[in-house]
């Protein structure tokens, strides 16, 4: 498909996701299990942010690994890479070259103020590299590559967000207009999950606590176990309220995977000890995950398809990004190959 002239009207999405760890349920309910059908509303770019991880250390076979296995969650998930453009960020060469130029529109008080350099640091303290300070001005070069209308972002996202409006802003200023100004995906449907150990925060897939969240990737007997030692109360009645968050957070999941309302789902289980509920909360968690697994080992196995999705999605990728970029050598005066 030509991404470039069949669908110029549609609005784009652009994401880059980390090749650490598997999704969540909650990441699942929130965002993923919507992915499918945006696909018909908005043009969808993703890809794996593999220069992005090089901030954190690790061994290159398991940073191999893990984003050839990003890649084929998000497949599994339901990107369909006829509709949409999924690619591995480091394929497209024009990403470190339009950071490199982005760098030079960052400031350093800028780059100083973003809490996520602060809190990397603080955690890593023997590596606090230089990528990881200009992190930011990677990733605005990566939405400003491709235009992008929307971009998807959590609340540890927000502020790279706004510094990536903030460099096109000036940079449109300096040169003349010459990026699209992006703004925030927030998804009309998409519930939010919390912890099944700690039911007033979040669930998350750093929580050091295995039994907190359900990955999409967990075997149907792990998540009836996590179900049935998930935290409620001594109440015994299915109902929500704000007193009773393990209750209504199961409610919720349940509400989200059936497509039912809240208050079906307390016509449903009157009457019904916890016991009961949490196993029909975890069947249709496992239910729903299932095909997302069986699909995910399936693409995994199949290394020739894999690699040709990601020759596929470079070639893309680089096509697109290339207009702008040659846009933007012109605009800051770099001399344009004869
Ligand atoms: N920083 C994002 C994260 O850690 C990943 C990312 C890189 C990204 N480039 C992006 C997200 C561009 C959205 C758009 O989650």
């Amino acid at each position: 498909m030509d991404h470039t002239e069949t669908t110029e009207k549609k609005k784009i999405i652009l994401s880059g996701i980390q090749p650490t760890g598997v999704f969540t349920l909650g990441n699942y309910l929130g965002a993923v299990k919507n992915w499918h059908e945006m696909q018909e509303e908005y043009l969808c770019y993703y890809f794996i942010a593999d220069l992005h991880s090089l901030t954190i250390h690790m061994e290159a076979a398991k940073r191999r690994a893990q984003t050839r296995e990003a890649f084929a969650l998000l497949l599994a998930c339901g990107i369909d890479p006829e509709k949409s453009l999924v690619f591995v960020q480091s394929h497209n060469k024009f990403h470190a070259e339009m950071g490199w130029i982005m760098d030079c529109c960052s400031q350093f008080g800028e780059l100083s103020r973003m809490t996520q350099f602060k809190d990397k640091s603080a955690k890593h303290p023997d590596n606090i590299n230089a990528g990881l300070f200009t992190y930011p001005a990677l990733m605005a070069g990566d939405i400003l590559l491709y235009q992008a209308d929307y971009v998807p972002v959590g609340a540890d996202q927000t502020q790279h967000l706004e510094f990536t409006r903030d460099v096109a802003t000036r940079f449109n200023h300096n040169y003349g207009e010459t990026f699209k100004l992006p703004e925030g995906y927030f998804p009309k449907a998409g519930a939010r999950v919390m912890s099944l150990q700690d039911p007033t925060s979040k669930m998350s897939k750093s929580d050091e606590n295995p039994k907190a969240t359900i990955s999409i990737l967990d075997e149907e007997n792990v998540i009836m176990k996590k179900f049935k030692a998930a935290v409620t109360d001594s109440e015994a009645s299915v109902h929500a309220s704000e007193d009773k968050p393990g209750v209504t957070n199961l409610m919720t999941i349940y509400s989200a995977i059936t497509g039912k309302t809240m208050e079906a789902v307390t016509k449903e289980f009157a009457g019904c000890g916890y016991g009961d509920f949490k196993e029909a909360v975890g069947t249709a968690v496992a239910d729903e995950l299932r095909p997302v697994r069986e699909e995910y080992k399936r693409i995994l196995d199949d290394r020739a398809y894999l690699d040709s999705e990601m020759k596929k999605g470079a070639e893309r990728a680089t096509a697109i990004a290339s207009r702008t970029l040659t846009k933007v050598k012109k605009r800051v005066g770099l001399l344009l190959e004869s």
